[in-house]
């Protein structure tokens, strides 16, 4: 029973300007699933069987941006939230649309405890989705982000990275530490790890940017290095460890940053440079915690 779950159900879809293979199962109605391709609305994210269905739709359908709140603007990237409860029917869609690139995890059909918080590039026909995450509004654990989603047309191109980052800048604003919900699925911890790796080396390797040393040691705390990126502090100890970066000394345990470490930052850095950095801008970030 479990088995059928894993099939994939739908051939093809096109939204916007592009034509994309679903790689998993999503359970949209029973008559999508034979047919060459379903058309999605990329503004409503609303599904068509048919092309002359979905042009009759885009006559009629308004719609241009998230259904949301613009809380975060810079050159390349805007930032929309939608409150599941208030717009029940897009979220649910886009769900429904990212249930066909996640592998493990549970649909959500009960939107209502959830934000999302729907990444988009902007030209003249309006605000175009290119990836999102999830947050519970209320999450017992202290997750910070429960479905992160970069539109497979416009993975490998740091997106993943940017919404990790705001997830994190979130965090800072409402003055807590976060983590992704478990379990992460390979391309989920693969991003993850890359993330954590760059911040905490940007970190460590930058000693302006850490509070003055209270003790004779200059090495941050753990503490330090959760408080300043919004990381919990196991997952701090967790990544440092698979960096290799905590020495046993007198006694105590040490951050050491190493050489190699130093240098994979000065390439990525001059990556950056050539290919025009991304990155997040807290000072753009019109948002208070909801309350
Ligand atoms: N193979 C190897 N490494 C990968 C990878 C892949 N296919 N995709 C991402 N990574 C790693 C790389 O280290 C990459 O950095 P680099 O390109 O500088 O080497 C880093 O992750 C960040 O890549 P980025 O381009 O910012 O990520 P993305 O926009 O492709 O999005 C996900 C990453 C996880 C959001 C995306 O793969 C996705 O939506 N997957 C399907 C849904 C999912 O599994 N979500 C997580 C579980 S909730
Ligand atoms: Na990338």
């Amino acid at each position: 029973q479990a088995q059928l779950h894993l099939v994939r159900n739908l051939n093809k879809l096109q939204m916007g300007k592009h034509i994309i293979e679903p790689w998993y199962f999503s359970p949209y109605p029973h008559e999508f699933a034979d047919l060459d391709m379903v058309y999605i609305d990329e503004f409503c994210l609303s599904y068509f069987s048919s092309k002359k269905a979905f042009e009759r739709h885009r006559h009629k359908c308004e719609l241009r941006h998230p259904p949301g709140n613009e809380i975060y603007r810079d050159d390349f990237v805007s930032f929309f939230e939608v409150d599941g409860r208030r717009q029940r029917t897009w979220c649910r869609n886009l769900c429904l649309l990212s249930k066909l690139f996640l592998d493990h995890k549970t649909l959500y059909y009960d939107v209502d405890p959830f934000l999302f918080y729907c990444m988009v590039t902007r030209d003249e026909h309006g605000c175009h989705l290119v990836g999102y995450f999830s947050k519970e509004k209320d999450s017992a654990e202290g997750y910070n982000l429960a479905c992160i989603l970069t539109l497979p047309q416009y993975q490998r191109q740091g997106l993943g990275r940017l919404l990790i980052a705001f997830s994190y800048e979130l965090s800072k604003r409402e003055g807590k530490l976060g983590s992704p919900e478990k379990p992460l699925s390979d391309l989920g911890l693969l991003g993850y790890r890359q993330y954590w790796k760059e911040v905490l080396i940007e970190l460590l390797s930058d000693p302006a940017r850490l509070p003055p040393p209270g003790s004779a040691s200059h090495t941050p705390t753990i503490a330090e290095i959760a408080s300043l990126t919004s990381m919990t502090e196991k997952d701090v100890h967790e990544q440092l460890e698979v960096l290799k970066l905590l020495r046993y000394h007198k006694g105590q345990w040490i951050i050491v940053v190493r050489e190699e470490l130093l240098e994979w930052q000065e390439k990525r850095r001059a990556k950056e440079k050539e290919k025009g950095a991304r990155r997040i801008d807290p000072s753009k970030l019109q948002w208070k915690p909801p309350v």
